[in-house]
């Protein structure tokens, strides 16, 4: 690629990156294009919280081709301190872009030295390192982009071409810009449901993000199962992230007495809580984008079981009356049933009731992994897609990981 075209491209990315909304899936975005851009075979973004830098995302192509196809990588999260005696901690605290050559050969006088904990583990060979600091239009370094090992045309590993440091700057600072806006939606989204919290002390900002990024990881199984093109994926992804954040906003209408019962809901009480389905469709009815749209969706549906026994079904949300034609019994809409309902209310439909089982509450207790993997399998079918399911299982590494990254804070 030209220079020049390089350059349009990078317009182009900058663009892109700009309609992403989840912080997650903008990592995984941004790693992608700059490992492309420099042709490297891994990179980690790290992300800063208050003077340490977080290992939040990592790509590897090479430990990837020994996964079966779909498999995901399994990482553990760390910290780093914002000093000279790491690459990546040098990196955010000048602000300056390092290019090494050889992690194993750093110069004499270097002041931080190449941590071999990861190749030890996973028995990788760290050799070129190009690490950029993710700095934002205030001159705020947010983050770490790290690329490693640049391959040549014969897929040897070689250093970092000097030339495309500007270029690969000018990339960072734009993604810089993109991860300080998602981060933002994310602060925005989760502020209302802090707010839903204030009236409904279970409904947690982890329980939330927990059974967003389950239903991401049965999705991706799902999809690529189903061939969809990953340009779909990519963007259905993202929409779905943020709109199953929301599935349970409609809770914000139900009484009190309701939601906070410390016991069993009798069946009358019940009732009245199916309502938080069409009630949180209802707040997205004006649907302004498709983020509003999957969000009134994924309200709407999230309680319909496979089987066609779950709620609210064909309920109109303006009025909370049944569709006509759908009247079963006086007020009672028919259950929507297998493909009649959207498939991510049959993603989140899983992903939450996994959390669900897996949480305590005042009036039940948490339960143990095996019980909840065995009805989990066992509803396939009835209460839930039995292809989601499948999809569910092989993501199973994925999930346990998500639930040890985002546990319950309080
Ligand atoms: P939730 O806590 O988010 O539960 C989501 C879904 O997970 C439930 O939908 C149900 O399908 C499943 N689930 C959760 N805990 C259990 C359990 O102990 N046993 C079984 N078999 N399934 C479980 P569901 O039943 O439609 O409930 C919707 C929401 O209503 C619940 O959301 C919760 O907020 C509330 N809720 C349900 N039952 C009670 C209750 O007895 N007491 C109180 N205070 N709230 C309840
Ligand atoms: C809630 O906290 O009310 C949601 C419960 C869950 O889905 O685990
Ligand atoms: C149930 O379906 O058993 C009630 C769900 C719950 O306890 O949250
Ligand atoms: C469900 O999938 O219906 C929840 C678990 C159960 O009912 O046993
Ligand atoms: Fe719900
Ligand atoms: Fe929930």
């Amino acid at each position: 690629m030209t220079t020049a075209g390089k350059l349009s491209k990078i317009i182009d990315l900058g663009l892109e990156m700009n309609q992403v909304k989840d912080l997650d899936i903008l990592l995984d975005r941004i790693l992608s294009e700059a490992r492309k851009f420099v042709n490297a075979d891994a990179g980690s973004i790290y992300i800063r919280r208050r003077d340490k830098l977080e290992f939040s995302y990592t790509q590897n192509a090479t430990l990837q081709k020994s996964l079966p196809p779909g498999k995901k990588l399994i990482y553990s999260s760390f910290t780093v301190p914002i000093n000279n005696l790491s690459i990546a901690g040098y990196v955010a605290g000048n602000g300056v872009l390092l290019n090494i050559q050889d992690a194993y050969r750093l110069p004499e006088d270097a002041p931080y030295s190449f941590s071999h904990d990861f190749d030890k583990m996973s028995k990788y060979r760290t050799q070129s390192i190009l690490t950029i600091p993710l700095t934002t239009k205030r001159n705020e370094v947010i983050g770490v982009l790290q690329l490693i090992n640049a391959k040549n045309r014969k897929g040897e590993v070689v250093a970092f071409q000097k030339s495309m440091e500007p270029m690969i700057l000018h990339f960072a600072s734009i993604a810089a810009n993109a991860i300080e806006r998602a981060n933002m939606t994310r602060s925005i989204i989760l502020r209302t449901i802090e707010m839903a919290r204030l009236r409904d002390p279970k409904e947690t900002g982890a329980h939330v993000q927990r059974v967003a990024s389950y239903s991401v990881a049965i999705y991706e199984v799902w999809a690529m199962q189903r061939s969809i093109p990953p340009r779909d994926v990519e963007r259905d992804k993202d929409i779905l992230k943020i709109a199953a954040m929301l599935h349970d906003v409609g809770k914000v209408a139900i009484p009190d007495i309701i939601l906070k019962k410390p016991d069993k809901l009798n069946d009358r009480e019940f009732e009245t809580m199916k309502q938080h389905t069409w009630l949180g469709a209802k707040l997205f009815s004006e649907t302004f984008s498709e983020y509003d749209e999957a969000s009134a969706i994924i309200a709407m549906n999230h309680h319909e079981r496979w089987d066609g026994s779950g709620y609210p079904g064909f309920i109109d949300p303006e009025t909370g009356r049944p569709i006509l034609g759908f009247e079963v019994s006086p007020g009672k809409a028919r259950g929507r049933k297998s493909e009649e309902i959207p498939p991510f209310g049959r993603i989140v439909a899983i992903a939450d009731v996994y959390d669900a089982l897996s949480s305590s509450r005042s009036y039940k207790d948490a339960w143990d992994e095996d019980r909840i993997l065995e009805t989990m399998r066992m509803e396939a079918g009835r209460h839930f897609d039995p292809e989601m399911i499948d999809a569910f299982f092989f993501s199973l590494d994925v999930v346990h990981n998500i639930k040890e990254r985002i546990p319950d804070t309080d």
